[in-house]
């Protein structure tokens, strides 16, 4: 059974782009496949003001936003990056076959190092964490959203050039693919960039019906309809997309027409889409609520997902050390008795 592998990191709201981008995806691979999710609060150190403060909450968070939008442990392994401690050890196996000139070529590299006055180093390997999440579990498939498409290009490079160098005969890790949804970009309320939580141009799963009107309300639409008689193109506005996924088909048609004809102003479109979008959501919501009432029982599920991941990625490691030809411990070494 192909193995799939993904994560998210610990942001503080799990946002309707992730939703829709990736862990909807998630949600339906998890009867059929051999799946694994990771909460990377590792990776949200490399944040420039993500890493202080409450990560902690952040990740417990998270892992309510995931198993109230239908992650499921009974059929998904559900765990966080940093307690399974084996992902920062394959990462410096494949820090050793990683060329930086493909690191510095990373678009959200170059994203989020214009303007440092110090880039830490982190942010330049973060690529290389990302690959070793993936290599540990040895997955097949990544359902991610388009921004990662790039990062995985990479993993697939890693995994290329480490099995040239120390499995050339059976290659030891396989070369993981992206799975995208038909949302791979999901565009913020901004109408330009990708929603995102940096921007502050998110909808989260969790806002009440109230928030998402307020967030809507001033969203960017199409330029054209400069007042509420200019005809628009529902096409370009994030708004339709929006529709695309939250309203049934029925309004979605109704929601193209009367945006051509200027039937309805932009605010009756973001009055219907808040509407849809606040029944979608209201399910998600009320699970979470549950699940906040009860972290113990949240972190419960996570350690044992943590014990899950952790002898999968130690067998990973084991092997890799043998195929490196590392001198293997003496028994004595691994105890922890002194
Ligand atoms: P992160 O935490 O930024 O996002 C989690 C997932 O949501 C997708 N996504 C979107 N999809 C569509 N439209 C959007 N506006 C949008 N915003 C976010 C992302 O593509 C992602 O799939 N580096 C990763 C986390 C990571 C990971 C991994 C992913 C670490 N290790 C290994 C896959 C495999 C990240 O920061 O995603």
């Amino acid at each position: 059974m192909p193995r799939i592998f993904s994560g998210i990191q610990p942001s503080g709201e799990l946002h309707i782009g992730n939703l829709l981008g990736a862990v909807q995806n998630w949600v339906n691979l998890q009867q059929e496949y051999d799946c694994l999710y990771a909460i990377v609060d590792l990776h949200a150190l490399t944040g420039v003001h993500e890493a202080r403060g409450d990560l902690h909450q952040r990740t417990r968070d998270m892992a309510i936003g995931l198993l109230a939008s239908g992650i499921d442990p009974e059929h998904a392994t559900l765990f966080v990056q940093s307690h399974v401690t084996e992902h920062s050890e394959l990462m410096w196996l494949l820090n050793a076959v990683t060329p930086v000139g493909e690191l510095e070529r990373m678009t959200q590299y170059k994203d989020k190092a214009a303007g440092l006055e110090s880039i830490p180093a982190g942010l330049l390997n973060y690529p290389i964490l990302m690959s070793a999440d993936i290599l540990l579990y040895r997955a097949d498939l990544v359902p991610v959203g388009e921004d990662q498409v790039q990062h995985l290009e990479l993993a697939r490079g890693i995994a290329r050039r480490w099995n040239a160098e120390y499995s050339p005969t059976e290659p030891f890790f396989p070369e993981p693919q992206p799975l995208l949804t038909k949302a791979k970009r999901i565009r913020g309320l901004d109408g330009e960039s990708k929603m995102s939580k940096s921007k502050g141009n998110t909808i989260g799963i969790l806002d009440s019906p109230e928030v998402i009107w307020q967030r809507l309300r001033p969203s960017v639409t199409d330029p054209a309809r400069v007042t509420r008689k200019d005809p628009g193109t529902p096409e370009i506005c994030g708004l339709y997309e929006l529709h695309q996924h939250f309203s049934p088909p029925d309004t979605v048609k109704e929601v193209a027409e009367k945006c051509r004809t200027a039937g309805w102003g932009c605010l009756d479109c973001k009055r219907v889409l808040a509407d849809n979008m606040a029944e979608t959501l209201a399910p998600i919501r009320t699970k979470a609520q549950e699940l906040t009432a009860a972290p113990e029982r949240v972190d419960d599920l996570l350690a044992k997902g943590a014990a899950k991941a952790r002898a999968q990625a130690r067998a990973t490691i084991d092997r890799a050390h043998e195929l490196i030809g590392l001198m293997p411990p003496h028994p004595a070494a691994t105890s922890t008795e002194t």
